[in-house]
């Protein structure tokens, strides 16, 4: 028996979880999305050119392996369409390399209109959702009106869609200045779901569980960060699922003790993108310079990310959370120039000190941080970790000593080469 590993962001997304997925894949064989759905934007650089994932696991540029979408994610027919549409531009054919589970939640047209009304009704108060659709999808979901895969092949899928699409339609009269025309997208809804199925939807869970026990190595996928957690996170600032390693179990139908690896990934700062707290945010010089080079733009919205320092008292937090065995850097290049670099490793809350992360996500906290030398030097093209500035060196070392969790893997730049792996 095999047990399933994972990746997982430890921030509020775009760690990386792209990158890190596809230079592992080499080894394993198959890579399974748990949670999460469009909302989603992994790049993976490949001699120089990105491509962007949204609901694809991001094994599909390594040949030969299989990339399962488990019961845990939702599903936009649309973007997922033009997505494999893209893929096969440059792969040729993925339909055996591609399976899709039966009880995958579908995005309705929908969805995305009261996503939208839902964002504008509460004006300043918004989540910043990437409007997708995920929430309302979510709430289908545990509301028990969701449409899954399966029903698809259902001879009464079209009225199953028709007694739901009523059900959202009054709920949306009820946004007055909310005007929406679903008409146009309904129609490429439709139409992708028919060519959706050349891929096989499957009861993943049996599938899953087979390969393990066969000995499969499996690779899990995250999306989004734990600190987008619908439980742990910055409530009501988050997404509408379990982003830690729990959804794994309840995402792809995994037993607790089939969990191996727990991957781990952050950037040596932080961003955010959306609205919400984020104690370590800059808004000075320092901040613009984070966003410029590591060129923090979102890969689902091009809305400019939120940048500041690392945040250690979060990063502790979701390391425990998930119970992480392996942690993973990136960006680190994006501070080769800096002089100094920062970590946050308390919070003063009403003037009284903690590490421990606030329910509210550290609303009115003000941080408090370590200082640490920058390494002035151009890392992009270092391959060996013993090669790397004694700076950055110590800065790994206090990471690993404040989480005691061992960094396994430094990446060092976008592309799928720039990647150090440690022991
Ligand atoms: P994900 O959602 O976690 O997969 O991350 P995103 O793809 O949304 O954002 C990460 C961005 O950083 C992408 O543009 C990557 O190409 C880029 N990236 C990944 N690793 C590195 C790195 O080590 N250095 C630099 N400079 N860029 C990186
Ligand atoms: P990846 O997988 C960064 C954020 C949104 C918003 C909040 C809720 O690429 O790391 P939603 O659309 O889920 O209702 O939005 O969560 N968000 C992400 N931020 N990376 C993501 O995914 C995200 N997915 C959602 O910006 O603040
Ligand atoms: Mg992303």
């Amino acid at each position: 028996m095999n047990k399933i590993d994972v990746v997982l962001g430890l921030q509020w997304g775009d760690e990386g979880k792209g990158k890190v997925v596809d230079c592992l894949t080499p080894g394993y064989e198959v890579v399974a999305r748990f949670q999460g759905g469009p909302n989603a934007g992994h790049s993976i650089s490949i001699e120089g050119k990105s491509h962007v994932l949204h609901t694809v696991p991001s094994g599909i540029f390594r040949e030969g392996v299989l990339n399962i979408i488990g019961n845990g994610v939702v599903v936009d027919p649309v973007i997922l369409f033009d997505e494999i549409s893209k893929i096969e531009l440059l792969e040729g054919p993925v339909t055996d390399r591609i399976i899709i589970s039966k009880r995958a939640h579908l995005i309705l047209p929908t969805h995305r209109a009261l996503d939208a009304a839902s964002e504008a009704a509460k004006g300043k108060a918004k989540i910043g959702s990437t409007l997708k659709g995920i929430g309302p999808a979510y709430m289908d979901k545990t509301g028990r009106n969701g449409l899954r895969f399966g029903d698809v092949l259902l001879p009464e899928f079209k009225q199953k869609y028709e007694a739901l699409k009523n059900k959202h339609l009054q709920l949306l009269s009820h946004y007055k200045d909310f005007s929406f025309d679903i008409s146009s997208y309904e129609e490429q809804w439709f139409k992708a779901v028919e060519e959706l199925k050349r891929f096989k939807f499957v009861d993943t869970e049996f599938l899953v569980n087979k390969k393990l026990d066969e000995g499969t190595p499996m690779l899990a996928e995250g999306a989004q960060g734990s600190l987008l957690d619908v439980e742990f996170g910055s409530y009501p600032f988050v997404t509408s699922s379990n982003t830690l390693a729990a959804g794994v179990c309840s995402g792809l139908g995994v037993a607790p003790s089939k969990v191996g690896k727990v991957y781990g990934i952050f950037k040596a700062y932080c961003t955010r993108v959306g609205s919400g707290p984020f104690p370590t945010e800059l808004f000075d010089e320092t901040g613009e310079e984070l966003r410029r080079i590591g060129h923090e733009y979102g890969a689902t919205t091009g809305r400019p990310r939120r940048c500041g320092w690392l945040d250690m008292v979060a990063l502790k937090y979701a390391v425990m959370m998930s119970g992480v065995t392996d942690l993973i850097m990136m960006k680190s290049d994006v501070m080769d120039d800096f002089d100094t670099v920062k970590v946050a490793t308390s919070y003063k809350i009403n003037g009284k000190y903690t590490d421990e992360y606030p329910y509210d996500g550290g609303t009115n906290v003000e941080p408090v941080y370590t200082e640490f030398k920058g390494w002035k030097t151009d890392i992009t093209g270092i391959r060996k970790y013993e090669d790397l500035p004694a700076e950055m060196k110590d800065y790994v070392a206090f990471i690993e000593k404040e989480t005691g969790c061992p960094v396994r893997i430094v990446s060092v730049g976008p592309d799928r080469n720039a990647i150090i792996f440690k022991d």
